[in-house]
């Protein structure tokens, strides 16, 4: 049986969550390898909506465990919150796994995200606010401290005062804030240890034993690939990779054992937080996106910046993940308006780009090309199967895959797990 990463192909949002409790309906196992609390996964089953922000989108059916990997990183207090909230919604959290060598995000973490923010300015990157890259910054620097850390109290009081004596002259000193309590920490965090006890595991063997009984496995990415720590719009990027060989390293597994990488793509594009965005639409258009489209965050609440697909980037995922396919979403969203554009190349400071620049000045400088589309103004939101959709959606499609250069096998056209259409290959 193979094993599938699936990944947000634009700026994260696309909607991995759907797309992946799809999949799992016949997977044995579902891995998150990068990010934390950062990320708002949606499901719809029926009238009922998860949003799952730490925990895998598997976790829905009893048949799949759910894994934690390495590569993440891991508020215990957010976890416990949202294996209660599963639990008191009739899902049983205590099939999922987390990974002892994944870090632990600490109280100092989430405020150093919030002042460094606000000392940024208007350089801020818009973070989620929830201690992500504080986290992985202590984690290259060597001063992480990992969950396997929880279950040795002497060890963990030790790294915790080490890393304390620094985050706290840094937060009284540099950002004017009072200093952290280490009891307290302390105290909250043993607590935490003792509800995670049986969850803690060698993750990357439970998955390699996956691997080698030949179960159905998928990897779930956080993000996207445009917020990608190295292949993203660097600074506005988040701090980990959620781009395809991130799996391998987040997880603990070859990159070989890797079958299948699935692209989530939103038929239009958004965007949270600051940074370049070449197609991003301040007009009516852009409103009528955000509306039609339900853009606000699931995490943050924040109204999402949109705009129309864009095929530069569209084929820069392709090519740094590696894509063998694309799961198309939202394609309703569209059926609202006459005339729909993708941008299949840009004007930067004078000259055309058909690949996505790598340089920050050039990239904001973007002026996009686009082609329009005649749209089909009909609801396809009931559609049973491809064929029945308007053959101007249709044409749509088949317009993304050849600029794509990949199929695209999975198009959907609502929230809900029944909304969405298989299509053949061409
Ligand atoms: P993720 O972070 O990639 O999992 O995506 P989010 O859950 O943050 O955002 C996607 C939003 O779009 C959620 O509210 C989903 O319920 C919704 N959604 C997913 N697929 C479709 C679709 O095909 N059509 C519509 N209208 N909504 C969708
Ligand atoms: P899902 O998995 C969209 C964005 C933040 C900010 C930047 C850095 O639901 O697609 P961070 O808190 O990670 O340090 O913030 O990344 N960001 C997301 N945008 N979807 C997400 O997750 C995101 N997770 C982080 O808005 O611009
Ligand atoms: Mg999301």
């Amino acid at each position: 049986m193979p094993a599938s990463v699936i990944l947000g192909a634009q700026w994260g949002d696309e909607g991995k969550g759907k797309i992946t409790d799809l999949l799992a309906e016949t997977a044995d196992v579902v891995v998150r390898y990068q990010g934390g609390n950062n990320a708002g996964h949606t499901i719809v089953v029926e009238d009922e909506r998860f949003a799952l922000s730490l925990i895998p989108s598997g976790v829905l059916y009893p048949t799949v465990t759910p894994v934690i990997g390495n590569g993440c990183v891991i508020d215990p207090k957010v976890l416990l919150e949202e294996m209660a909230t599963l639990r008191s919604r009739g899902i049983d959290p205590s099939r999922v796994l987390v990974s002892g060598n994944a870090h632990l995000i600490m109280p100092y973490h989430r405020k150093l995200d919030a002042v460094i923010e606000r000392y940024l300015g208007e350089a801020m990157i818009g973070t989620t606010k929830r201690g992500i890259g504080p986290a992985y910054m202590d984690k290259y620097s060597r001063f992480g401290i990992r969950v396997q850390d929880l279950f040795d109290p002497k060890i963990f009081r030790k790294k915790l005062d080490v890393a304390l004596k620094d985050k706290n002259r840094q937060l009284t000193k540099v950002y004017n804030q009072l200093p952290l309590d280490g009891e307290q920490i302390f105290d909250e965090y043993m607590v935490y240890a003792d509800q995670l006890t049986e969850h803690i595991t060698d993750t990357s063997l439970v998955v390699w034993e996956a691997l080698e009984r030949g179960d159905n496995i998928l990897f779930e990415g956080a993000q996207g690939t445009l917020l990608d720590i190295d292949h993203g719009t660097y600074p506005f990027v988040t701090s980990s990779n959620p781009t395809a060989g991130g799996a391998a390293v987040g997880i603990g597994i070859g990159p070989n054992r890797i079958d299948h990488v699935i692209g989530v793509v939103k038929a239009y594009i958004s965007r949270v937080g600051t940074g370049p965005f070449p197609t991003e639409l301040h007009d009516e258009t852009g409103d009528q996106l955000i509306e039609i489209g339900g853009e606000y965050g699931v995490v943050t609440g924040r109204r999402r910046r949109c705009g129309w697909l864009d095929a530069v980037a569209l084929r820069y995922a392709v090519r740094v993940n590696g894509l063998t396919e694309i799961a198309l979403t939202k394609l309703d969203v569209l059926s609202h308006f006459d005339s729909i554009k993708i941008a299949t190349a840009y004007t930067s400071l004078g000259e055309r780009y058909t690949e996505f620049p790598r340089q920050q000045r050039v990239l904001y400088n973007c002026v996009p090309h686009y082609e329009e589309h005649e749209g089909w103004n009909v609801d396809i939101s009931e559609a049973s199967t491809y064929e029945d959709l308007p053959e101007q959606a249709k044409r749509y499609v088949d317009r993304i895959e050849e600029l794509a250069g990949v199929p695209i096998r999975t198009v959907s056209v609502g929230p809900a797990r029944a909304a969405t259409l298989e299509r053949k290959p061409t």
